[in-house]
């Protein structure tokens, strides 16, 4: 068993995820927003390339249906909710099918598919994910969604915490280069959210006053859930 990581989503390449478990990483703030949504009650999490694409979907019912996601990590018009996880309350979410579409994040998934397995992590979920990715018994294969097709501090360290928790479950699995250092930078900077403040996109949202949404974002496995994309829909299966 081996682990290795892709750096963004535009670094993807179909025999890099082929027939192995594939973790997708946006912990600022996509695949942190699927997963409280899920948390909370949201019954479905269906993540679409287009705002056309999530318009059309929600067509026939609006009323099951919650539309979220980001452009340029703002709230995109006639949609329900930004790309903010503190705004995916039970009240709101919960019994409702979630559209959502992100520059970034829904790439990733989206790329990802070919994995025998398609994971959905962040911190929020790190030790969740670590242990469902083990259970698999495949590969496993970080795909960091990374900004607009670069490397992303944030992705690649979230990445390193729930490989550094896969090693405890079990110490011989392989790492290629990129996830061994992924798992180092984690291990030299446990307190996530001080490393994180190097990231180029942390600057982005801190400068969109959004603090709270990165202080939740870094908070370790204050979730157990572990959702999964199969033939289209992102649920705990
Ligand atoms: C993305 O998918 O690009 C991100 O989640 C952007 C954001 O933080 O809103």
């Amino acid at each position: 068993m081996n682990i290795d990581l892709i750096i963004s989503a535009d670094d993807i390449k179909k025999e890099k995820v082929k027939d192995k478990t594939a973790v997708v990483i946006d912990m600022l703030r996509a695949t942190s927003v699927i997963i409280t949504a899920l948390s909370n009650g949201c019954s479905e999490v269906n993540a679409v390339l287009s705002v056309d694409e999530a318009f059309k979907i929600c067509k026939s019912d609006r009323s099951k249906h919650i539309l979220g996601g980001e452009r340029k990590a703002l709230k995109i018009d006639g949609f329900d909710f930004s790309n903010s996880p503190l705004e995916y309350t039970k009240e709101k979410v919960s019994g409702k099918k979630l559209i959502i579409t992100t520059t970034n994040g829904t790439r990733a998934i989206k790329g990802s598919i070919g994995a025998k397995n398609i994971l959905i992590g962040a911190v929020i979920n790190g030790l969740a994910a670590a242990k469902k990715a083990a259970s698999y018994g495949n590969d496993i294969v970080f795909v960091n969604s990374g900004t607009d097709g670069r490397f992303s501090i944030d992705d690649f360290i979230c990445s390193g915490y729930i490989i550094d928790r896969i090693l405890e479950i079990n110490p011989e699995i392989e790492l290629t280069d990129v996830a061994f250092t992924a798992e180092y930078v984690y291990r030299q900077n446990k307190d996530i959210l001080s490393f994180v403040k190097n990231a180029h996109h942390y600057k982005i949202v801190k400068k969109l006053g959004l603090d709270d949404d990165v202080n939740y974002c870094v908070k370790k496995d204050i979730i157990d859930i572990v959702p999964e994309y199969r033939d289209g829909i992102i649920k705990v299966f």
